[in-house]
């Protein structure tokens, strides 16, 4: 196994990914961030240096379990203190199985800014994750984003605002961040929306007459969840999330934010045109443009650069939640790669997802708590036994579910916050249940993608309306459920997944809309924290640990 190095710069810059100049949040001056390519096994190491001037930053590495560092998770408030405004900060980490990922910031509402990118992790030659299927024609990476032309800054205040001001809908949709906003949408500033930019060219990806290329798409939305489609061309899913799935075919994908897949597809068509990729919102009333590149056929008689002869795709009808829910059930483990799941689990946690209020502050909530990062990032806190530094009441551990109607507004929508955790008995079996209701208004259910830090789950099952913990876990898939790091829970629905509490650290389990893990949408899991060995000390500059340090 090799170190891979990488050397970053963060910093402001002005972008212009949708033709519109934008102040982002870059990587050595680019936003998305260059990929991260290493070969399971490997160490991964980011020497980060913030020359942000006047802003915090703290990077996570989504996906990545941080097996025996879970310092380096980039989760700020929760494993590290942020990295202040000109200092450097080194992540260093194993990268033990094949897959893709992505890494983003973890402070704040940064990652909309700008700072993210992939990781591919290439299975170790000849080593039992190898995968199982076969492409000659090699990989395209495609990574998935949504855009507002709004600093994170004037969105932020808007959230905490009363009354509320919603972000809204993205005014454009990225690929490999590049997308077009239409200038003549704007009044005329050629140096605001700059049409023939060239970081707003859509991305074209060549391929070979006959043929099979993989597709690595991620996506890092702040908001959307997106329907992915490449026009004319079946695509065949073969891994989600790092694991290998049982291959199924589409004709188009949905992704939601901190999902990522593989897909296979045969370049099969007429070469002598060009075809769209196309990303579409889907789950909210959409209110932006399709987001675009280009497929070409290395040979053919169409300029790589031309559109295609077609209007892009459409996707499927936004709001066909049963279709969705129909690629939620159909992902499940490849029969090689299939790990199945502890037959129970120990203990049972049933979170409700509710939009609340506090003190008239529009807020989402879990089992009507809503949560917020500590000022000592627990794992510091845990580690160095300053337990006065968050609230040491465990959050609860599930909420009025005989009674509650979740197709109903919450007759009591008061909602209390904590920076309180959950504390799992180290090596035990934990089942999470996910159940959405209704939010503030009436007939309204979004959907929203739960991610875990420092494991993967198995997905066990899904279903619409209350969960009932005397019925449903019968139906649980105990035979080949995938195991993913993110997962939909659907409007309406519930998700259960089950984990084992085996990685010592403290790690975030949250909603990745950014706005909503903003508003409070999110918990975190302590286990083993006797077992963590001495922190690194720059993870802890914001603690005086006086005399707790090393
Ligand atoms: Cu990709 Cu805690 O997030
Ligand atoms: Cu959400």
């Amino acid at each position: 196994a090799k170190t891979v190095h990488e050397q970053w710069e963060i910093s402001y810059q002005f972008t212009h990914s949708d033709c519109v100049r934008k102040l982002a949040v870059t990587i050595n001056g680019g936003t998305p961030g260059p990929t991260i390519r290493a070969v399971q096994g490997d160490t991964v190491v980011v020497t980060v240096k913030n020359l942000l001037m006047t802003e915090n930053v703290a990077i996570h590495w989504h996906g990545i379990r941080q097996l025996g560092t879970p310092w380096a998770d980039g989760t700020e408030g929760v494993t590290q203190c942020p990295i202040l405004p000109g200092d450097t900060f080194e992540y260093r980490f194993v990268v033990d199985r094949p897959g893709t990922y992505m890494y983003h910031a973890h402070y704040g509402m940064q990652r909309s800014a700008g700072l993210n990118g992939m990781i591919v992790v290439a299975a170790a030659p000849g080593g039992a994750d190898a995968e199982p299927f076969a492409y000659d024609g090699g990989e395209h990476d495609v990574l998935l984003n949504d855009w507002w032309h709004k600093s994170t800054y004037e969105q932020a205040a808007g959230l905490a605002a009363v009354p509320i001001v919603w972000v809204g809908e993205p005014q454009s949709l990225l690929i490999n961040g590049r997308g077009r906003y239409n200038c003549s949408a704007m009044a005329p500033d050629a140096a605001a929306c700059n049409a023939t930019h060239p970081e707003c060219a859509a991305q074209v990806f060549a391929v070979v007459p006959g043929r099979t290329y993989r597709f690595r798409i991620a996506s890092v939305t702040s908001l959307s969840a997106l329907n992915f489609e490449i026009e004319g061309h079946e695509m065949t899913v073969v891994e989600t999330d790092g694991h290998y799935v049982k291959p199924f075919v589409v004709k188009n994908l949905n992704i939601y934010s901190g999902e990522t897949y593989s897909v296979l597809i045969k370049a099969d068509q007429d070469p002598n045109r060009n075809y769209w990729l196309a990303s579409n919102v889907v789950s909210r009333k959409p209110g932006t443009p399709t987001g675009t590149a280009v497929l070409s056929y290395y040979g053919g008689r169409s300029s790589p650069r031309a559109p295609p002869p077609t209007a892009p795709p459409a996707g499927p009808a936004w709001n066909d939640s049963a279709y969705r829910i129909g690629q939620s059930l159909a992902t499940v483990a490849h029969p090689e790669h299939a790990h199945p799941p502890p037959p129970r689990a120990d203990r049972t946690i049933l979170l409700l997802n509710s939009q609340n209020k506090i003190d008239g502050r529009i807020k989402w909530a879990i089992n009507n708590v809503s949560f917020t990062l500590p000022h000592t990032p627990y794992l510091v806190a845990l580690k160095h036994g300053l337990l006065g530094d968050f609230d040491q009441r465990p959050p609860p551990e599930t909420y009025n579910h005989t009674g509650y109607d979740v197709y109903g507004v919450q007759a009591n929508p008061n909602a209390t916050t904590s920076d309180g955790l959950y504390r799992l008995a180290f090596g035990s079996v934990v089942d999470v249940v996910l159940q959405n209701a209704n939010m503030l208004a009436p007939n309204n259910s979004e959907t929203h993608p739960w991610h875990l830090h420092g494991h993967d789950f198995w997905t066990l099952g899904y279903g619409v309306g209350r969960f009932d913990p005397a019925v449903h876990p019968a139906t649980y898939n105990l035979r080949d459920p995938v195991m993913k790091n993110t997962v939909a829970v659907h409007p309406f629905g519930w998700t259960a997944l089950r984990f084992r509490a085996d990685n010592p650290g403290v790690w975030a389990f949250h909603c990745h809309i950014e706005a909503h893990f903003f508003m409070g949408m999110g918990v975190a899991f302590e286990e083993g924290i006797e077992r963590v060995g001495d922190l690194p000390e720059e993870i802890r500059r914001c603690v005086s640990t006086k005399g707790g340090g090393h």
